[in-house]
């Protein structure tokens, strides 16, 4: 759905909105999320969280977002993590280089070109400065996009804000290995935020300078790639891979492994589990795939990386990176702090290997937002609704008494408690007129409303209506529980 459709229901609902909006020249990239929108993120990181992090038997943990300057120095983030930017001599704006050179060429730039390289490639493409339209631009420079800050009353304690969430996962891994005792493949799993000072943050969430981050690092034995004793559950299962160059395809993960499109059975497995989490997102298959990336667009740290994306109306966007990292973040942690990253397995001592499942919460929110967004005519009214799977939903019912007064208003918020004691998330509203109470649910995506009316004090029963088809039917006070529990876990149809 356009953007802009997006953005107004955000802003119309709170969903999520632009930080310290009340100040003129906040800087942009930078969002908070209300209520409804809150509710919808934490459920998005609880699925997650139960579809791939407790299933796959990993571990989760909570790590701090500033870090002392000599991680950044192993992580070699100080070095390499580089945005190449480009300024236009008329107007001064600044740009992202492979950006600005994207929208002219409509072709994918690798941000890991030389400068040298953009410089050519904005004179061939006759690049414009979208503020002005000037053709004249300065040198591209590289701008490292790591946020500093410094500590201690002095300021003499140089830190940084974590441009990764995993980076805290590498360094607790010996401790957590020891502590932990989980035998390898050990998945450690957080989900927090991560700082990048972007030059030209856009696409509202898409592209933010605080993100929203949910990584699974998975550390193994590198000499055991191919030894997943679960693969057998995948197997079979289709991965709509788009190698180098060629278009998407479904390939089972057996195959992907026999025809060495991945480096083991390992990564097919793990890209396999996630591409199943998105589809309990509510994401079509057809809509997904996984791109391989070419050498030059991987991260410094990468020895392999297939981008998750999704089709939406801004083009294809990239929900989460899948990296093989090797040993290098263990390695290089090892060498600066002078601790020991080696482990012991059959007799062999070995730095573990990492592969990552690096998701951005906030993308997958606003891609949910992107792919429910449903608008109909119903005569001469037009209707709103988001149709997000029952699992993102807010709630997944509300409670409206008809009117406040006659105990109409007593006896819903009598059915909202029982609700809320089966552990059902329901929310309770009793202001205004009837259609605008549905318009509001409608719009925040809540799959069910329960009317409480009149006949409801006489015979015990309310009216439950569906979120999608409009339908509505009497249903008995008393089996309201079972029958919602039903239409959440998918086992009965409304
Ligand atoms: N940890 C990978 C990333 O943040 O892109």
């Amino acid at each position: 759905m356009a953007k802009e459709e997006i953005a107004n229901l955000a802003l119309r609902r709170s969903l999520f909105f632009p930080s310290a909006g009340i100040y003129a020249g906040s800087p942009s990239g930078f969002f908070d999320f209300g209520p409804d929108g809150e509710t919808i993120r934490r459920k998005i990181i609880n699925l997650w969280r139960k579809q791939l992090v407790e299933k796959e038997g990993m571990v989760e943990i909570f790590g701090s977002q500033i870090l002392p300057e000599k991680v950044f120095n192993a992580s070699g983030h100080l070095q390499n993590f580089n945005d190449p930017i480009v300024q236009c001599r008329k107007c001064n704006s600044l740009h992202r280089a492979d950006k600005l050179i994207e929208a002219h060429s409509k072709g994918i730039v690798p941000e890991s070109l030389s400068t040298p390289e953009f410089d050519k490639l904005i004179k061939k493409h006759e690049v414009k400065c979208p503020k002005c339209k000037g053709s004249d631009f300065l040198e591209v420079k590289k701008f490292n996009m790591m946020m500093k800050v410094d500590i201690g009353a002095t300021g003499d304690v140089s830190c940084y804000l974590r441009p990764e969430t995993c980076q805290t996962i590498f360094l607790d891994f010996p401790r957590l290995f020891k502590t932990m005792r989980i035998p390898l493949p050990l998945g450690i799993a957080q989900a927090g935020k991560s700082f990048r000072n972007e030059i030209s943050p856009r696409n509202s969430l898409i592209r933010e300078r605080e993100i929203g981050q949910m990584e699974v690092e998975i550390f193994f034995n590198p000499f055991k790639i191919d030894e997943i004793s679960n693969f057998k559950d995948v197997e079979n299962y289709k991965l709509n891979l788009m190698l180098l160059g060629k278009k998407t395809s479904g390939i089972s993960c057996k195959d992907t492994v026999k025809k060495k499109l991945v480096s083991g059975k390992l990564v097919a497995y793990y890209i396999a589990r996630l591409q199943q989490l998105y589809e309990a997102f509510g994401i079509p298959l057809e809509k997904m795939r996984f791109r391989e990336l070419d050498k030059d667009e991987k991260a410094f740290y990468a020895k392999e990386t297939w981008d998750f994306e999704v089709e939406t109306d801004l083009g294809w966007v990239e929900l989460v990176a899948c990296n093989y990292r090797t040993d290098y973040d263990l390695k290089g942690h090892g060498k600066e702090s002078g601790q020991k990253m080696t482990i012991k397995e059959d007799g062999k001592e070995f730095v573990p290997h990492v592969f990552e499942l690096s998701a951005g919460i906030d993308r997958t929110f606003y891609v949910a937002l992107d792919l429910a967004f449903k608008k109909e005519k119903r005569g001469p009214e037009e209707r709103i609704y988001l149709k997000l799977p029952k699992r993102i939903a807010p709630y997944l019912v509300a409670v409206f008494p008809l009117v406040k007064k006659d105990g109409l208003a007593e006896k819903g918020k009598e059915i909202f408690n029982e609700l809320n004691s089966f552990n059902l998330d329901v929310f309770f509203d009793e202001k205004g007129s009837i259609g605008k109470r549905y318009a509001r649910v409608d719009e925040i995506g809540v799959p069910y409303a329960i009317t409480v009316d009149y006949d409801s004090l006489k015979d015990n029963s309310v009216t439950l209506r569906s979120r999608d088809s409009m339908e509505q039917k009497r249903v008995k006070i008393d089996d309201l529980p079972t029958l919602l529990w039903k239409l959440q876990a998918g086992k009965e149809a409304f």
